[in-house]
Formats: structure tokens, sequence, C-alpha cells
């Protein structure tokens, strides 16, 4: 079981809320909470049979306060290869992608199996607005505020077995909704996994929204994981299916790219992609593609919080 220590939660400089952002905050969810202006999370509005965009949240410990990539950026410059390879492809062709309704299903070495309805999903636990540094393995990063809770919350209500050793994350597969999958760069579908230590981490959230609002269909709506401290593809968006397994899961890049593309993926500046550095990145929205780079952060900066997970291991082996 993971214990968590106020010293491994000890923040960045960065990553300390002032004064007068948290009191903000807490205006917004006294706000929320009282009913006012806000509606409630997931409620669907009566008209028209469409979700609510507004997520009401309650402010969190793990925010950074680096400067927010504009959501112009974070909702236009997306890799989701479902819906095409280009950045500018998911924001044309997932507008179509039916979110509701939407089911999960959980299953594998679990005492209680369920198929949860997203509107449940969304009730699950209390909603936190989470900032992380996000870094893709291109090489360009961005700061979100991703609105979920900890994916742990749902892990406590399935009651895995000993057998759980990792857990997989399955994509949605539905050409007719996914032009993407006509393209043969990825076994279909999109699978990611993580180790059961680090599913369980705090920092390991199940995300619904980002910028106050529902997640838009390019960034995975209605629900995908966010691991902060691994490049973002370990992050994988409109899951279908979560299972827990006792054996390391193939995940669709490691099965494509074996050399290139690791089962852990944590954020290393000293470990270079066989075809390019990782010592430095491109904050988009921020540092032009002939401006000065900055300096890659030991998993992307989460290192206080998550290096405990990988006492003992070779990450230059173990990439
Ligand atoms: N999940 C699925 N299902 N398909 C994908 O192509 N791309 C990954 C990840 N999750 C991807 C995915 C990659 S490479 C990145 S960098 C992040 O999503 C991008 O997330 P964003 O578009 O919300 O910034």
């Amino acid at each position: 079981m993971l214990i968590r220590t106020p010293e491994a939660f000890a923040p960045l400089p960065s990553d300390i809320t002032p004064r007068r952002v948290w009191q903000q905050r807490r205006r917004l969810v006294q706000a929320a909470a009282a009913g006012v202006a806000l509606p409630a999370a997931g409620g669907v509005a009566a008209q028209s049979g469409k979700p609510e965009r507004k997520l009401p949240a309650q402010a969190s410990a793990f925010n950074t306060m680096e400067k927010q990539t504009p959501y112009k950026d974070v909702t236009s410059y997306n890799n989701f290869y479902e819906f095409g390879l280009d950045k500018g492809d998911p924001v044309r062709t997932a507008g179509a992608l039916k979110t509701r309704p939407w089911t999960v299903s959980i299953e594998g070495a679990v005492g209680k199996p369920m198929t949860l309805g997203i509107e449940d999903l969304l009730k699950l636990a209390p909603m936190e607005e989470r900032v992380y540094r996000m870094r893709c393995v291109e090489g360009w990063s961005m700061v979100i505020p991703w609105i979920g809770y900890s994916l742990s919350a749902l892990i406590r209500k399935v009651e895995p077995t000993g057998q759980a050793k990792f857990v997989e994350f399955v994509t949605l597969n539905d050409s007719a909704q996914m032009p993407g999958l006509r393209s043969s760069v990825l076994a279909w579908p999109y699978v990611e996994g993580l180790r059961m230590d680090e599913a369980n981490h705090p920092l390991t959230l199940l995300s619904f929204g980002l910028y106050g609002e529902l997640l838009p269909n390019q960034n995975g709506a209605p629900l995908r994981l966010v691991v902060p401290w691994k490049y973002g593809f370990k992050s994988s968006k409109s899951l279908v299916k979560i299972r827990f397994v006792e054996k390391q899961p193939l995940t669709s890049w490691n099965r494509s790219a074996p050399q290139e593309y690791g089962f852990y993926s944590n954020v290393n500046p000293e470990v270079d992609h066989p075809r390019w550095s990782q010592a430095t990145e491109r904050r988009i929205g921020e540092d032009g593609f002939l401006g000065r780079k900055r300096a890659t952060l030991m998993l992307n900066g989460y290192a206080d919080q998550v290096a405990g997970l990988y006492t003992g291991m070779d990450l230059r082996r173990q990439f």
C-alpha cells in the first residue's frame, strides 16, 4: 500500500499556490457548492439533452504555478491518432465522437468487476483541479489545468486481487467514428499500461475535464488517464476498458517500436530517444520554434513525489 508522507509531497517553488489564487479558487468552489451559477458536475442540460460543459472542481494540493498553456493551444495541438496523424486533425475530426451514453468496463483480477456509465463515474469521487506539467515524447510540453480525481478512488471500488500487478487501459476502437483507425501506424485499439503502484499513486489522474469544462473530444472525452511524470503517450484517451492483469501489458507504442518506446516511459532528460535528445523541450504557446528551449526535468519535475517508485531500477534499461 502506498503511504503518503509529507516529505514525499514537498512542492517545487513553482508549485506553491499564492494566497490570491487559492482564495479565488475557494470562492469558486463555495459558489459551486451553493449552486450559484455553476451546474452540477456532469448534469445534463434539460433542453438539449447534451451534457453541460461546466465541470466544477475543488482546489487541490497538486498544482504547478507555471503559466498555463492557452486553452486554444491545449485544444488544437493534439496527438490522438484515432482521429488522424497531424496535430491539427483531432480538433477537425473528433467533433462527432458520441460521448453519451458511454460505459467503461472494469475487469480482470478484481473482486468486484463492474461496468460503469459516465454519469456514475463523474460522481464517484470529488472533482479536483490539478494543474500538471505535461511532456510529450516528441519534445514539446504544456501546462494544463485538468479536472478529475485520483485513479486510486476507482481502483479501491473494484477491490483488486493479489494477482493484479499491472493495469491495462484500452481506448474506444470504433472505425465508424474514428477515421484515423484506417491507418496502420499502430495496432488498434490503443492500449497503455501502468504498474499497480504507479496506477495507485495519488498523482495519477482519471480526468474528465480541463479549464473548468468537460474534456473536448480531441483531448480524450469523456474520460482519460493523465500521468504527469511520464511521456504523454502513456495518458490514454477516451477509455472504454480498464483491466487488472498479472503480466506487464503489451502496450501499443511498445509493440510498434520496442527499441524506441519502453513500457515505463518516464520523462528522463538523461535517457535519449534513439533518434533525438530528451534533454530539452519547447513549451507550446510560449517558446517559438526558433526560441530558446527549456531544460526537461527528471520525471517531469515530479521526482520528489514519484522517484521512490523506481528505487533499484536501472532507468536506462527499463526506459
Ligand atoms: N490516446 C489515444 N487513445 N490515442 C493517441 O493517439 N496520444 C498520446 C496521448 N493519448 C494518444 C492518446 C500522446 S502521444 C499525447 S502527447 C497525449 O495523448 C496528448 O494529449 P493532449 O492532446 O490532450 O495534449
